[in-house]
């Protein structure tokens, strides 16, 4: 017997797939390595695989309703749990195989009508999904979107195969073999960090917006992006983060504690409401340094003059007053520069009592405001740099908090 899952708590979906019968050889070999397993079912997939044989071998008690018996005459006693809460916070993993083309549009769309999707809803570990049904369904292109809004939202999709399907049709939608859900599985516990687990991150992202009058303001061209990839590594690495975000059309990654503001002074407000008790802070925002300084009430009219003045006056600096004020977090800071990066950067890591900033240049090619990827250098309190080629900002996000562990 191997010990490769060793201590693992993996928590197991079935819902109703013919290939539910197949999870039975897969919680065999879950528990040949050692894993705890709980099995929670859809109540359709009791149509495919009976709950008493998974019980029986995964050992624990099979998970199918969100409520205890109602029919009075059964009654003995309740006892109101939130079980699905707990089972959520129990595990390391959440595997959901078969995942039918319902429950795929249910967690698309944040559905929690029955044990698996509420327990989905409230789960802080990694979700892995493996969607399998009929080629036809798995085609359907509000499908295809549910599974792309899933992914965006942080779960790992494995991709159906191709094979003979229920219908007798041959074509991709076939739940992969037991054996690939437990490899997948094993390097995924294997390669996944979980080193931010009980550490709490405060991220701020996007741009501000300081108003001119009740139509007009003063922005930047951050899109929140590379905040928000920050966002989802750390809570992807079991951190606790709250998210403050000016205005962004970016969807919250899941578990993260989103507050929103508009302007400069919103986000110095909610982030002081938070700084105290986390373990890093990392000031990604593009926060505005200028505000008009007053604002109209209305809408400004034109006039017949060619120019018109706005006078401006400086924003309070969120990070230099975090500097200030260090109370057990590492700070870390971010610098957009068009020149001088590296001696630009040391200058703020002195002035604002920085341990680590990240420098990127947004004329660099991949780099800046609103696209995928970025080029960043990572520079520390002692002057130690890392260099970095273009990346995804998500990986980027990692490298970040991978050098933040370090400080
Ligand atoms: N920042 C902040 N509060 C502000 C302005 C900026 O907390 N009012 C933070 C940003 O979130 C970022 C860092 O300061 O982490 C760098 O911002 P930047 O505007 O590049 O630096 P400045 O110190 O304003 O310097 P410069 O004007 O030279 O660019």
């Amino acid at each position: 017997m191997s010990q490769l899952l060793k201590g693992k708590k993996i928590l197991l979906g079935v819902s109703g797939g013919i290939a539910a019968y197949k999870i039975c050889e897969l919680v065999r070999l879950f528990k040949k390595s050692e894993a705890e397993v709980r099995v929670i079912m859809t109540p359709s997939a009791l149509n495919f695989v009976s709950p008493v044989t998974l019980s029986a071998l995964s050992g624990n008690e099979v998970l199918v309703n969100m409520f205890p018996e109602t029919d009075q005459d059964k009654i003995t006693a309740v006892e109101t749990k939130t079980w699905h809460v707990y089972t959520g916070l129990w595990a390391d993993v959440f595997l959901i195989a078969p995942a039918t083309a319902n429950t795929v549009a249910k967690l698309a769309n944040g559905i929690s009508d029955n044990f698996l999707t509420a327990t989905v809803l409230s789960s802080r570990c990694p979700v892995i999904v493996s969607p399998t049904m009929d080629e036809d369904m798995y085609r359907n292109e509000i499908t295809t979107s549910n599974i792309t809004r899933i992914r965006e939202s942080g779960y790992w999709v494995i991709p159906p195969v191709i094979g003979e399907l229920a219908s007798g049709l041959v074509g991709v939608g076939r739940m992969p073999e037991p054996q690939s859900l437990f490899d997948y599985t094993v390097n995924f516990l294997n390669g996944h960090k979980f080193d931010l687990n009980g550490k709490k991150v405060l991220i701020t992202a996007g741009p501000t917006y300081e108003p001119i009058d009740d139509v007009r303001f003063v922005g930047n061209q951050s899109t929140g992006k590379m905040g928000f990839a920050l966002a989802k590594a750390a809570s992807q690495r079991g951190a606790e983060v709250t998210l403050i975000s000016g205005p962004t059309m970016l969807q919250t990654p899941r578990n993260i504690n989103r507050i929103d503001v508009t302007t400069a002074e919103e986000m110095f407000s909610a982030v002081d409401r938070e700084y105290l008790g986390q373990d890093f802070i990392i000031m990604s925002a593009a926060v505005a340094d200028y505000r008009p300084k007053s604002r109209f009430r209305g809408k400004i009219k034109k006039t017949d003059d060619d120019t018109m003045t706005l006078v401006l006056s400086r924003t309070t600096d969120i990070l230099e007053h975090l500097g200030r004020n260090k109370r057990g977090f590492k700070l870390i800071g971010f610098a957009l520069e068009t020149e001088n990066e590296i001696d630009y950067a040391m200058d703020k890591i002195r002035r604002k009592n920085l341990d680590l900033i990240v420098v990127n240049n947004p004329r660099n090619y991949g780099a800046g405001f609103g696209t995928e990827t970025n080029v960043v250098t990572l520079i520390d309190s002692t002057g130690k740099q890392n260099i970095y080629e273009k990346m995804h900002k998500f990986d980027a996000s990692n490298l970040i908090l991978d050098r933040a562990l370090t400080l």
